[in-house]
């Protein structure tokens, strides 16, 4: 039988819960609202011919290059930013090598690099889940090909200044600076503008959240020409596929919706965590769509109250450093106003019946 690599073979499986999805989903931080309208009417128009031919990525990375003030050889479209973290390990590492991460934070950086035999290292953001910056720089050694650095971070909606992660690519030269700005839309400032200047940058994109496209696995990642063209010989041609690629334009082309929908998140973000520390429930300031909260033993059933009530929630509790731990996103006005009724139902309930052991 033939085997996988070794570093394959030791790979911790990563299965996202992502059965029985049936409820209000504020589980996997996606866009609860729907994607804009203009969207939905472009696919309306997609035709067999559409469907028959192969998918040309060069026109819409041109454009895509272009909102983002980039030119076209700086940008390479990926099926999500999980491509785009895949490529990059990829293309960059190779066993022995280190990478260094920020725990908690995304599975996947853990999962792809070491899949390419490198070692990660993660440096625990406590207390607090404040971005650890000297202790990160601090575990750069020679062996340090990598660091991954989602801002803002998932699970706990941490932001740093995107001038502290240039400042580190430009200590770090000989190491790839992967920012992971899937959540950009929400907190509005970016690492992008070092991309010009800094050779060892990568900044990714995704249509996933805010676009409320996730579904059609569509993403970009930024860098220099060098780094790019690195990438763009590892991709598979039609990485993109051509009903994604399709509908980049006009999603991008309505930025009315984004504001719109960022808008009612924005709000929605406060009045919960305004919500939660009324409740006596520690949560942490965010600057993503979700809201990370501490339910101490009570996690498990919060998450169940919440389900009963039509409510996915995500459990983070095995994440290092977030025991008792539930993340929460947060979505349109209409829906947060189901997440704050469900909340206080649930919280109240869950005390009556401790209330009532003791
Ligand atoms: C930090 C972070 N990066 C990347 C992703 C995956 O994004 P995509 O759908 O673009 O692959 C997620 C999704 O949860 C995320 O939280």
């Amino acid at each position: 039988v033939p085997e996988p690599r070794s570093a394959v073979a030791s790979l911790k499986e990563y299965h996202p819960p992502l059965g029985d999805r049936v409820g209000l989903r504020l589980d996997f931080n996606e866009n609860t609202q729907g994607c804009s309208p203009r969207v939905l009417e472009r696919l309306r128009e997609i035709t067999p011919d559409d469907l028959a031919r192969y998918p040309e990525r060069a026109p819409v990375e041109k454009t895509v290059a272009a909102f983002l003030g980039l030119a076209p050889e700086q940008v390479l479209l990926t099926a999500g930013v999980d491509e785009a973290i895949h490529l990059a390990c990829e293309a960059f590492l190779e066993p022995g090598d280190e990478v260094l991460i920020v725990s908690p934070t995304f599975a996947m950086y853990e999962v792809l690099a070491a899949a390419t035999g490198a070692t990660v290292r993660a440096v625990p953001a406590i207390p607090n889940f404040q971005f650890p910056a000297e202790v990160l720089l601090a575990s750069v050694s020679g062996k340090t090909r990598m660091i991954a650095i989602a801002n803002p971070n998932n699970p706990t909606g941490a932001a740093i200044d995107p001038a502290l992660l240039i400042a580190l690519a430009e200590m770090a030269r000989d190491v790839v600076i992967f920012v992971d700005e899937a959540y950009f839309e929400f907190y509005g400032r970016t690492a992008i503008d070092g991309v010009q200047r800094l050779p060892n940058l990568l900044v990714a994109r995704t249509f996933s959240k805010a676009y409320g496209l996730a579904a059609l696995r569509v993403g970009a990642v930024a860098g220099s020409s060098l780094m790019i063209s690195a990438l763009r010989r590892l991709a598979t041609p039609y990485n993109v596929n051509g009903v994604a690629l399709a509908c980049v334009e006009v999603a991008l082309a309505d930025q009315e919706y984004i504001r719109e929908y960022v808008a009612q998140v924005r709000a929605g973000r406060d009045v919960l965590q305004r919500e939660l520390l009324r409740l006596n429930i520690t949560s942490w300031p965010s600057e993503a769509n979700f809201v990370l909260a501490a339910f101490g033993g009570a996690h498990r059933e919060f998450v169940d109250g919440m389900r009963r009530r039509g409510i996915l929630v995500r459990d983070r509790s095995s994440d290092p450093g977030c025991d008792g731990c539930v993340r929460i996103t947060v979505g349109s006005d209409e829906h947060n106003r189901r997440l704050l009724t469900a909340l206080d139902e649930v919280v109240r309930e869950l005390r009556q019946l401790r209330g009532a052991a003791q």
